[in-house]
């Protein structure tokens, strides 16, 4: 079996979607499912643009072989080093075991760790090299943190098509429709374009905006990321969405209630907050408790809004655990940029405050 599609031209999609997966990194729901991407480019030389996870490894490697159709594989680019993209570079090498490895110093380093034992020719490239696979020369941009030190992206300036690594990628699996276009974007698929960021990506908004920076000055026609759809549509939103994630700066005035409680009194001080709110005229509230959704939807719905409320009852003189884990998750995602209330309960010693400061 084969399931591949026609991205442009002489290039193809080669990767599959898993809906098996309950949690991406073993850490975030994905009800829906996710993708992985890769690419074939048909030229003088042909290329892989990374691999996949081990989940679809043999859809994979049957979609390569149907593509290729004989020809050789000259070359297998490393854009990203994690092994939801990098699970079946050793299957690669034993199948083609002429091609060549396509990467950066620092991935070509971290490789070591991989162990691949097998006997394979690198070509290490840096920001000015050209790669030149027949009509055309590909060239590469360093895109540290987003989300590893050694992600980069690949441009083909013959099809105009930027491979973004993990950047511009999301949750969900692809359903034949693997092209922005030939869905809606709603707000189910912004949804989980924003969960996907702000948690897999959202601690390195400066390297976001610097890789953002550098992507403004190609002429892009197709971004084709490692998750999700191949944006071929939209670019100003999308772009406006990602640069207001990177920065931390909210796509809508409203905020996001999260409270924890035992009793139900911290639960009606939020809903008794939220109806005051309501009152006074703000449209966007929404409430979480944090003891019953997962917490990478409401890291999500806070990078959306502009107020972050916090109500915490004091449990054995501390945070309660849960919002500690949010407020832990916050920092470490170098959230800001937020206006943040907070509010504490507690009949003994009323202290969460002090500690969530
Ligand atoms: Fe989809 Fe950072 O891997």
């Amino acid at each position: 079996m084969n399931i591949t599609r026609k991205v442009i031209n002489d290039t193809y999609y080669v990767g599959g979607s898993d809906n098996r997966l309950n949690l991406f990194e073993n850490l975030f729901p994905i009800p829906n499912g996710v993708s992985y991407n890769s690419y074939v480019i048909l030229d003088k030389f042909n290329v892989l643009v990374d691999t996949v996870d081990e989940s679809i490894k043999e859809l994979f490697l049957n979609n390569v072989k149907y593509i290729l159709n004989g020809k050789k594989l000259d070359y297998l680019i490393l854009n990203h080093l994690e092994l939801d993209h990098a699970s079946v570079i050793k299957e690669v090498i034993q199948n083609y075991p002429k091609v060549k490895l396509v990467l950066n110093e620092k991935a070509f380093n971290m490789l070591k760790a991989y162990d691949l034992g097998l006997e394979v020719e690198f070509i290490l490239v840096k920001e000015d090299t050209k790669l030149n696979i027949g009509i055309r020369e590909l060239s590469f941009v360093f895109a540290p943190m987003v989300h590893w030190p050694e992600v980069m992206f690949t441009y083909d300036p013959l099809n105009k098509i930027l491979y973004s690594a993990d950047a511009f990628g999301s949750f969900s699996t692809l359903n034949g429709n693997i092209f922005l276009s030939e869905t809606k974007l709603d707000e189910y698929i912004i949804d989980d374009m924003r969960r996907y960021y702000t948690n897999i990506v959202g601690k390195y908004g400066r390297q976001v905006q610097s890789v953002l920076e550098k992507a403004a000055t190609l002429d892009i026609k197709l971004i084709c990321p490692l998750h999700g759809h191949i944006i071929d549509t939209n670019f100003d939103i999308l772009f406006d969405k990602y640069t207001k994630w990177a920065t931390y700066n909210y796509e809508e005035k409203g905020i996001v209630i999260v409270y924890a409680s035992m009793y139900q009194n911290t639960k009606n001080t939020a809903f008794k907050i939220a109806n005051e709110l309501s009152v006074k005229g703000i449209k966007n509230i929404k409430i979480y408790d944090v003891s019953k959704t997962d917490v990478s939807y409401i890291i999500s719905d806070i990078f959306k809004y502009s107020n972050l409320l916090i109500a915490s009852p004091t449990y054995n003189g501390c945070i309660y655990p849960k919002i500690n884990y949010l407020i832990d998750d916050l920092l470490m995602l170098n959230v800001s940029n937020k206006s943040i209330s907070l509010v504490e309960n507690g009949i003994w010693a009323c202290t969460s405050i002090k500690q969530m400061s």
